[in-house]
């Protein structure tokens, strides 16, 4: 889908003017690398490490976003689009549907590493882009974005959140019998992590029923994630999760 088709997101759009990155802002985005390779090497799925050599992400600067568009969209579809802020539910289910990720550019500054209330570049390229190399979980992000799109009922939309919060935000898998990490938020963030690695969370079985019936606290610390066995698993519960929206359950 062409730019022009993006209507509701249209006014969000923006260039990243990738020149003006300033050396300390590199320097920052090097540090928050360093800081989260050792869980990630250790934590992070095999589609998140693959994904992340694949967009092309560098340790020590800051991502072009228009180069990690040309690698990642002739495996995907694709593509990293940058966006002044924070966007308009209607908005960000249009970018999805497209298969557009809307991006910051903005970098949190060194006066805090560990955290910031909206997500930044780091959160977003980091945290997100390299599961967009995958196929089947592209294929479920752009399927969640074309379901969202037609909706307009804020309850349905509600708890369809949960489904996307619980997968793309926070989302955790077993491969050869331990757990790993592919949600961004989990990704990008020492505390999540490491609170899901030693034991602060009840992990529970991937179960849509339960994904739907949980509703998301976003002010504090996980107490409850939730585990699948393959990404099939998460396009077939969003496959499911539309049956029933759709028929008013
Ligand atoms: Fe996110």
């Amino acid at each position: 889908m062409a730019v022009e088709s993006l209507v509701a997101a249209a006014p969000y759009l923006i260039e990243q003017r990738y020149q003006d990155y300033t050396a300390e802002q590199h320097a920052v985005w090097a540090e928050l690398v360093r800081r989260r390779r050792p869980q990630i090497e250790a934590y992070a799925c095999r589609e998140y490490l693959d994904g992340y050599g694949i967009v092309g992400l560098e340790d020590d600067r800051l991502p072009n976003l228009s180069a990690i568009t040309g690698r990642l969209k002739p495996r995907t579809g694709w593509s990293t689009t940058s966006v002044s802020g924070f966007l308009p539910s209607d908005a960000f289910f249009e970018m999805l549907a497209a298969r557009r990720f809307p991006t910051t550019t903005w970098l949190r500054s060194r006066d805090s590493l560990g955290y910031t209330p909206e997500p930044d570049i780091f959160h977003d390229v980091f945290g997100h882009v390299p599961m967009h190399a995958h196929p089947v979980f592209a294929d479920f992000l752009q399927h969640y974005g074309s379901v969202c799109a037609r909706i307009k009922d804020a309850d349905a939309l509600e708890r369809l959140g949960r489904v996307f919060w619980y997968t793309v935000e926070f989302g955790l898998i077993r491969q050869q019998g331990k757990i790993k990490v592919y949600g961004s938020g989990v990704i990008s963030s020492h505390g999540e992590c490491t609170n899901v690695i030693e034991g602060g969370c009840e992990l529970r079985d991937f179960g849509l029923d339960e994904v739907l019936a949980t509703p998301v606290k976003v002010d504090r610390i996980h107490n409850r994630l939730f585990v699948i066995e393959n990404f099939e698993q998460i396009y077939q519960a969003m496959h499911e999760a539309e049956k029933r929206v759709l028929a008013g359950s």
